[in-house]
């Protein structure tokens, strides 16, 4: 099992933040997705693509079983080591998706869950993609849909424009520039594979409030662009958010709305 490679304190507690606020809430309702569009069964040799902290390779993980291997691959160290405090066993590797550090051929299953708006060459980690798979394998990459189709995050992004500034509107603006499929599809037919295919799913995504939804960001997300907020702005931001966002609020205090994403899937041929 390769070292994990060491993170700062601030990475780590970025990475945690992230499993803590966004993974439940946000991220593993659509793991089984990729899981099926994969077609991850016991005893395949999956890598996870911009694993982050690692909930769709654990997903991956109970699928394989013993028998099988799971590889996370991401470029922050934070999220690398978050990802190891909550399953050791999976082998966790710092990496980007344009230069994947595997042999050619060596994964049944490819899977990548929200990473690749933030991929600078997608055409190139398509490409990777493709060589690392074994020929037959399969290949299954989730992005979200645009943002007139995830309201919720539409409020959210005014929220942030409005109290801590437009740089922070746009880290969220940029997971939703995906929001044409056809980008994702031309990269992967372009890096050689074959049968891609689309469908565009929708998952209830479920915060413990509605301050919360806005919270996960402040702490969560913001401090990966290197937007480190202080706890009185935070308590300030979360205040003035009310007005926008206390609408998702169900009775018992929850914030449930439901989110858009395109799952793409593809097989390599050779
Ligand atoms: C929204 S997170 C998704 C993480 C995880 N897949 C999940 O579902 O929770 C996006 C991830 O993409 C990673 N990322 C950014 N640029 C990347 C690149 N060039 N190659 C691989 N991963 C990248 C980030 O470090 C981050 O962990």
């Amino acid at each position: 099992m390769p070292k994990i490679p060491s993170a700062t304190r601030e990475e780590l507690e970025a990475g945690r933040g992230y499993e803590a606020l966004f993974v439940p809430a946000l991220f593993e309702p659509w793991t089984k997705h990729l899981v099926n569009g994969a077609g991850i069964v016991e005893g395949c040799d999956v890598l996870d693509v911009a694993c982050g902290s690692g909930v769709l390779a654990r997903h991956a993980f109970e699928e394989a079983g013993k028998s099988g291997r799971v590889v996370g691959v991401d470029p922050a160290p934070g999220m690398i080591a978050a990802a190891n405090e909550v399953q050791p066993g999976i082998e966790w590797m710092l990496g980007r998706a344009e230069e994947l550090p595997f042999e050619d051929g060596t994964f049944d299953c490819v899977v990548s869950q929200f990473g690749m708006m933030f991929f600078q060459d997608r055409d190139k980690a398509a490409t990777e993609m493709h060589r690392v798979l074994k020929p037959g394998g399969r290949v299954a990459v989730a992005v979200w849909n645009s943002i007139e189709h995830n309201p919720a995050y539409r409020d959210i992004i005014a929220v942030l424009d409005e109290q801590v500034g437009t740089e922070a509107g746009d880290a969220l603006r940029l997971p939703y520039t995906l929001g044409d499929a056809g980008q994702v599809t031309m990269s992967l037919s372009a890096g050689g594979f074959e049968d891609v295919a689309c469908e565009t799913r929708t998952e209830q995504a479920g915060f413990p409030g509605s301050r919360t939804m806005v919270e996960a960001e402040l702490r969560g997300w913001l401090p990966l662009f290197g937007i480190n907020l202080s706890e009185e702005k935070i308590a300030d931001v979360l205040q003035k958010s009310d007005g926008k966002l206390s609408k998702y609020a169900t009775p018992s205090g929850e914030a449930v709305f439901p989110t858009s994403a395109h799952i793409i899937t593809a097989r390599r041929q050779h």
